[in-house]
């Protein structure tokens, strides 16, 4: 069975950092929203309605068929609301794979800091990106791995690995 890993957490919460080191783990196919993002449109990023929508067309797009090959899928992306996750969530359940979802946190102290801090990476988000994403986050309607990005990241990895292998 494959799996379809969604991550879930505001800017500088860890996603990037906990995909690059699962998606090896698994050798999943890693979609990173804003890599997809700079690919479409490597000129200049508008972060427009518009825009989201083509990015996450491709993203789903690319994950639907690596699933199809018999790959595991981590998504990389904010996918803060309901609404963002509903096309993944889907996506999963057509493909007959597991859907494993987690959710990265860090206080807001924490974040702040990351974020001010010279970032590696693609991701554009500063702090006036990740104060007009508070406050937009709604629970998950399914069972999610909570992760705390302060700690030890290899606890978490493992369960993750577990529950996409798990019926294999
Ligand atoms: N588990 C961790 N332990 C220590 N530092 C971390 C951890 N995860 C992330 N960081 C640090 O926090 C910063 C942001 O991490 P990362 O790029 O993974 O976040 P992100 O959720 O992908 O952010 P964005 O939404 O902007 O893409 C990086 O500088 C990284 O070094
Ligand atoms: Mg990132």
């Amino acid at each position: 069975m494959t799996a379809l890993v969604l991550l879930s957490g505001l800017p500088a919460s860890g996603k990037t950092t906990f995909a690059a080191a699962l998606a090896p783990r698994l050798r999943a196919r890693l979609l990173e929203s804003d890599r997809v993002r700079r690919e479409l449109f490597p000129r200049e990023r508008r972060y427009t309605r518009d825009e989201h929508a083509r990015v996450f067309a491709a993203v789903r797009e690319r994950a639907a068929a690596a699933l199809a090959e018999g790959r595991h899928v981590v998504v990389d992306a904010t996918n803060l609301r309901a609404r963002d996750r509903r096309g993944f969530v889907q996506l999963a359940r057509r493909s007959g794979a597991r859907l494993v979802a987690v959710r990265l946190t860090a206080p807001d102290a924490v974040l702040r800091q990351r974020l001010s801090a010279p970032r590696a990476g693609v991701s554009e988000a500063d702090v006036a990106v990740y104060e007009r994403m508070r406050g937009r986050e709604e629970p998950f309607a399914y069972p999610c791995i909570h992760v705390d990005s302060r700690w030890p990241l290899d606890p978490s990895l493992a369960l993750a690995e577990a529950l996409c292998r798990e019926g294999a």
